[in-house]
């Protein structure tokens, strides 16, 4: 079997808050085009985890590698410009700006405006201007809230704003994408569809996708490899179905119950 391309890799990572390891000896690697999870007890350092991938904290130790070059002292917005993208766990659209308008914020990463092309009815900035907003419009047809454009952001149901976050994360035109708990507040249903999705705009936008999720049903439906982290430390890896087996991951975080439905 040849060995699969790497498309991150965390190396040695920990991440310190005083006297608080939030995150010890982190290394994972994460293969390109694969959807993998990383789940854990409430607590367990998985945010931090994806801060210290996307330039929002510093690793205290450690490396992030993407693609073969050294992220660790990038910032948000030029992790974004490597091809990263993210969704947070409490939702963050402007909420007062239009559906519309929420995906072209996204799409300036790809297309920055200079400052004399203002976007006036007329010249450089307006074509630019247009130009995003057909491309906006188009990521909206995508995720199937194009019919929303012109919506006020805060007005559309929770799960259709999660999907507007990861229409924004998808106008940055990353190749790696994270997700953080993008379950979190779904119906079944909506769970369900979610599924599909996320495997949908993996083959559509050539993605690898990494999420955190404690919707057991939706990271065992869907990740192809998983990591679990409690109280900071990695304490098991796998395929689904030996995360579920997995003793120690039973006892610190899915319990017995939960084995016994899968
Ligand atoms: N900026 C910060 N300053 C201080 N402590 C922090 C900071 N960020 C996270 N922590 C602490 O680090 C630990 C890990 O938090 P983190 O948010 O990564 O957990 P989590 O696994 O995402 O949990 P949850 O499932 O509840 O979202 C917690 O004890 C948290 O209080
Ligand atoms: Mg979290």
């Amino acid at each position: 079997m040849t060995e699969r391309e790497t498309a991150l890799e965390t190396q040695g990572v920990t991440m310190r808050f005083g006297g608080l390891t939030a995150l010890h000896d982190f290394s994972i690697r994460v293969h390109r085009g694969s959807i993998v999870g990383l789940i854990g007890p409430n607590g367990a350092g998985k945010t931090t985890c994806f801060n210290v991938m996307t330039g929002f904290y510093r690793p205290t130790e450690g490396k992030v590698l993407f693609e073969g070059r050294d992220l660790t002292a990038k910032g948000p917005h030029e992790v974004c410009r490597e091809g990263i993208a993210r969704t947070f766990q409490n939702i963050r659209l402007f909420s007062n700006e239009t559906v519309l308008q929420n995906v072209m914020i996204g799409c300036h990463v790809r297309t920055p405006l200079n400052w004399w092309e203002t976007p006036l009815p007329f010249g450089v900035g307006a074509k630019k201007e247009k130009e995003i907003r057909e491309k906006a419009y188009h990521l909206l047809e995508e995720v199937e809230l194009a019919h929303l454009a012109d919506e006020c952001a805060a007005s559309l149901p929770y799960g259709a704003q999660r999907r507007l976050e990861i229409a924004r994360a998808l106008a940055t035109e990353p190749r790696f994408l994270l997700l953080d708990e993008p379950a979190a507040g779904m119906n079944p249903q909506e769970s369900q569809k979610l599924m599909a999705f996320i495997r949908h705009i993996r083959e559509r936008f050539n993605l690898t996708v990494m999420f955190i999720e404690h919707d057991m049903k939706v990271v065992m439906g869907v990740c192809e490899y998983i990591w679990v982290l409690d109280y900071g430390v990695l304490i098991a890896e796998g395929a689904p179905k030996e995360i579920q087996a997995d003793p120690r991951v039973i006892e610190a975080y899915l319990g017995e119950e939960a084995v016994a439905d899968a």
